[in-house]
């Protein structure tokens, strides 16, 4: 998570966590961060995850001006205006620092700059932050807006855009399913987009197969493109649950449901299968199974959804161990639910995937 914005990075895990586990936004959650790190270490978790701000709001070191443009600068990327550092240095003065970080998130570049280099890494492979807004970043920021509980992040049929908004006589390209136009010119015009963004349903898929951020276009484009679908869960999990495969491997988990193209003796090896290959593939891949039925299409540029047919994808190099799993539905189960993986909360992510049928067995 080391290509974020500073001041928000450190806190980063702990947002994402924290928005995955109760019905708190954003919004609230930065600014308890903030109130939190101005009081001082008075809250161990807060402590280690809000080291950043912690040094750089450290009552003992700096007046409460300062507190306050220190608040601003890190939340806005931007100075505050006089009258704003005015009224936000009342508000620490007056022991309310939740309305001072409330006053600096009004500023528009909070959203514009700040959520969108926060929101920009989930949104491609490579994480990086120098990529274009598209609807997957502009649905966080407009969540965060609005003030939308952050667990439906993974849900909702829910995009925002800013269909019909114009600048200096030129209008925006509309919201598509098939190109990001819309969301670069509102970027290249800099147009407020705490302002002008507006909750809508995502287009390209029936409604019913919406998920959240998951199968917005940008989504689709990062995770469901080639490949066997196991990337949009890999990076869900990395970006939402805040744990790489690498944290969750796990080797008790029953085999039953790896799909034929993963060898069971990699390299004439069999061991290898069982002390690794296993420690992934057993989760994740019927996990991976909910999005039996998605695809991004490369040439026309757009999610594509088949319902009741199961993409090639999960089928692509079955001769490697004809015996495994052949996939017959998008039904998923949730192997990590024992297990050392159990207090991950990844209960969390069954209730997400509504769209898939989940199997109680
Ligand atoms: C740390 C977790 C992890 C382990 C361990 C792991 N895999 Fe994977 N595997 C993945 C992920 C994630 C993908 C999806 C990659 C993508 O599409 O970006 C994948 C994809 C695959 C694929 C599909 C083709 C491809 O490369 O995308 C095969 C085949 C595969 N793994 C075989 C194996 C074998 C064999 C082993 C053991 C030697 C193994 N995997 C160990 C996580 C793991």
């Amino acid at each position: 998570m080391g290509m974020l914005p500073e001041g928000l990075t450190a806190n980063v895990d702990w947002i994402s966590y924290f928005g995955m586990r109760s019905m708190g936004t954003v919004r609230a959650i930065i600014k308890f961060r903030s109130v939190a790190t101005l009081r001082g270490p008075g809250n161990r978790v807060l402590t280690a995850v809000a080291g950043t701000m912690l040094l750089l709001l450290n009552t003992t070191l700096a007046d409460t001006r300062d507190q306050a443009k220190r608040m601003h600068d890190r939340l806005t990327g931007v100075p505050p205006t006089a009258t704003v550092l005015d009224n936000m240095q009342d508000s620490i003065d007056g022991g309310n620092a939740v309305a001072a970080a409330m006053i600096a998130m009004d500023n528009p570049n909070f959203y514009k700059v700040t959520l969108k280099n926060w929101a920009t890494p989930w949104t491609n492979r490579d994480q990086t932050v120098f990529a274009p807004l598209n609807d997957y970043s502009a649905t966080v920021i407009g969540m965060i807006k609005n003030d939308v509980p952050f667990n439906l992040l993974l849900g909702e049929n829910i995009v925002y855009h800013a269909n019909g908004v114009s600048k200096n006589g030129q209008s925006a390209p509309n919201y598509s399913a098939s190109n990001n136009d819309h969301y670069e010119w509102l970027e290249d015009n800099d147009i407020d987009l705490a302002a002008e963004l507006t909750r809508a349903q995502q287009q390209g898929i029936p409604a019913g197969a919406t998920a959240g951020v998951m199968t917005t276009r940008a989504a689709a484009a990062a995770f469901f493109v080639a490949g066997t679908n196991r990337a949009m869960f890999r990076f869900t999990l990395l970006n939402h649950m805040c744990n790489d495969l690498e944290q969750v491997k796990d080797t008790t988990r029953s085999a039953g449901r790896i799909r034929q193209d993963v060898s069971r003796s990699p390299g004439g090896d069999s061991r290898l299968f069982l002390n690794n290959c296993v420690a992934c593939h057993a989760g994740m891949d019927p996990m991976a199974q909910a999005f039996a039925f998605y695809n991004y299409d490369d040439t026309a540029g757009r999610i594509e959804y088949t319902e009741d047919t199961v993409q090639p994808k999960y089928f692509i190099n079955g001769e490697t161990f004809s015996p495994g799993y052949v996939t017959p539905d998008d039904q998923w189960d949730n192997y990590w639910r024992e297990g050392q993986n159990a207090s991950l909360g990844l209960g969390q992510w069954q209730a997400r995937l509504r769209h898939g049928r989940q199997n109680h067995g």
